[in-house]
C-alpha cells in the first residue's frame, strides 16, 4: 500500500465512523468570534456566535451580555432573525430600550428608587419617573463582561462580571456568572448565578424583543400567546405593583388559553391604560422548583413557535408599547410601536419594598441560581 492510499483509507474509515456516530453532522455546531466594535475608551468588544446543527444561530456580545440576533428557520426552513437589535456596537452605545440585554442588578422597577434592607435605606438612581428601572443609569446591560467560550456538550458562552459594593447604589460585591448555551432542540438556555459578600437584592433577566415573523417585519399583534398564569400583579400609574395578586379571569390578562395579542391590547381597562398595552408581571403557575413552561407564542404566518421555560416566579409581558419608529435597527429598519414582545422572566417588580412578594434577597454564603430557556420550533 502506498502512503497516499493508506492515508485515504484511514480518512475514509474515519469518515464512516464519524457519520455513524453523528460526528459528520456535528460539523456545523460550535462557537465563532469576531470583533463587534470599540468602547469609547478603546476596549475591544466581541460578537460570539453559537451555532447548532438544526439551523439555529445565536449571536451574543460581551457588551451588556446582549443577545444581538437569534436566527431560526420558519416552517419552510427559511432562516430569519427573530429579535430586534443593531448591526454593530455603536447602536447599543446610543439610547436604546434594552434590546436583548442582560438586565441587572434589578430587572424592572424599584418604587421611588429606594429600598430598605436590614434597617438600612439604599438610594438608587431614579431613571424612570420617580422609580429605578433595570439596574439604574449604568446597569449590567452597559457593562463590559469577561467572556469565555465553553466547548462542552453544547456550544456555550460564559460571561462574568464583578459588580462592586455600592455600584448603582446596591450593597455588596456581587460576582455574577451567566452561561448562554444552545442545544440541538433549538433551545437557547440562560443560566444565571451570583454570590455576594454582603446582604443585597438581585433580580436578573434578559430583555430580548421577539418578533416571530422576523425583526422589522411589522407588529406582533397577530401573534398568539398562552401564559401559564392565573394571576398578575396590577400596577399603579408609574408601573409599580400595588401589592395585589389579581386573578386574570374576566380581564384582558387572561391568556390561560391561546389568545391573539392584539385582541384586547387596547381594551377599556385601567391596567391596560397604565401599561399603554401589556407591560405587566404575571404570577406563574408553578409546581415545585425546576424549569416549567411559562408561555408559548405562535406566529401563524411563519409557523414559528417560541416556548419560554423558567425557574423564576414571574414573567413580564411587554408589548413594545414605547417603540415609536424613531429607532432604526438592523439594516436601518425602523422599529415601530408593538413591533416586538418581551418575555422577561423575573421576580416581581418592586419586591424589595413588598414583603409579601417572593424575596429577592441574597446573603453571603448563598448562591443565586435561575435558568430560562427560549425554545423554538415550527407548526407545520
Ligand atoms: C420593561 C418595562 C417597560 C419598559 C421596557 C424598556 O419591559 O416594564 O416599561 O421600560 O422594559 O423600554
Amino acid at each position: 500500500m502506498t502512503y497516499l492510499t493508506c492515508t485515504s483509507s484511514i480518512l475514509l474509515a474515519l469518515a464512516i465512523v464519524g457519520a455513524a456516530s453523528g460526528g459528520a453532522e456535528k460539523a456545523n455546531s460550535g462557537i465563532s468570534k469576531k470583533p463587534f466594535g470599540k468602547m469609547p475608551d478603546g476596549r475591544t468588544i466581541d460578537l460570539y456566535t453559537l451555532t447548532n446543527n438544526h439551523g439555529m444561530r445565536v449571536a451574543i456580545t460581551n457588551y451588556g451580555g446582549i443577545v444581538v440576533s437569534i436566527v431560526v428557520p420558519d416552517r419552510n426552513g427559511k432562516p430569519g432573525d427573530v429579535v430586534l437589535g443593531f448591526d454593530n456596537l455603536e447602536g447599543y452605545l446610543g439610547k436604546e430600550p434594552y434590546f436583548g440585554a442582560l438586565v441587572g442588578r434589578y430587572g424592572n422597577r424599584i418604587g421611588k428608587a429606594r429600598f430598605k434592607l436590614d434597617g438600612v435605606e439604599y438610594k438608587l438612581a431614579a431613571n424612570n419617573g420617580p422609580n429605578s428601572l433595570h439596574g439604574g443609569v449604568q446597569g449590567f446591560d452597559k457593562r463590559v463582561w469577561t467572556a469565555r467560550e465553553v466547548h462542552g456538550e453544547h456550544p456555550a458562552l460564559e460571561l462574568t462580571y464583578l459588580s462592586k459594593d455600592g455600584e448603582e447604589g446596591y450593597p455588596g460585591n456581587l460576582s455574577v456568572k451567566i452561561v448562554y448555551s444552545l442545544a440541538e432542540d433549538n433551545a437557547l438556555r440562560i443560566d444565571y448565578s451570583a454570590t455576594t459578600d454582603k446582604d443585597t437584592v438581585l433580580n436578573l433577566t434578559n430583555h430580548s424583543y421577539f418578533n416571530l415573523a422576523g425583526e422589522g417585519n411589522g407588529d406582533i399583534l397577530k401573534h398568539e400567546i398562552t401564559i401559564n398564569a392565573d394571576r398578575f400583579t396590577p400596577i399603579d400609574g408609574t408601573l409599580i405593583p400595588t401589592g395585589e395578586l389579581r386573578k386574570v379571569a374576566g380581564t384582558p390578562f387572561d391568556f390561560r388559553k391561546p389568545a391573539v395579542i392584539g385582541a384586547r391590547i387596547d381594551a377599556d381597562d385601567e391596567q391596560i391604560t397604565f401599561g399603554k398595552g401589556y407591560d405587566h408581571n404575571f404570577v406563574l403557575n408553578r409546581s415545585g422548583a425546576g424549569l416549567s413552561l411559562a408561555a408559548r407564542i405562535t406566529d401563524s404566518e411563519s409557523g414559528r413557535v417560541l416556548e419560554v421555560l423558567t425557574t423564576q416566579p414571574g414573567l413580564q409581558f411587554y408589548t413594545g408599547n414605547f417603540l415609536d419608529g424613531s429607532i432604526h435597527g438592523k439594516g436601518g429598519k425602523a422599529y415601530g410601536r408593538r413591533s416586538a414582545f418581551c418575555q422577561e422572566t423575573q421576580h416581581f417588580p418592586d419586591s424589595p419594598n413588598k414583603p409579601s412578594f417572593p424575596s429577592t434577597e441574597l446573603k453571603p454564603g448563598q448562591t443565586y441560581h435561575q435558568s430560562t430557556v427560549f425554545r423554538f420550533s415550527v407548526n407545520k
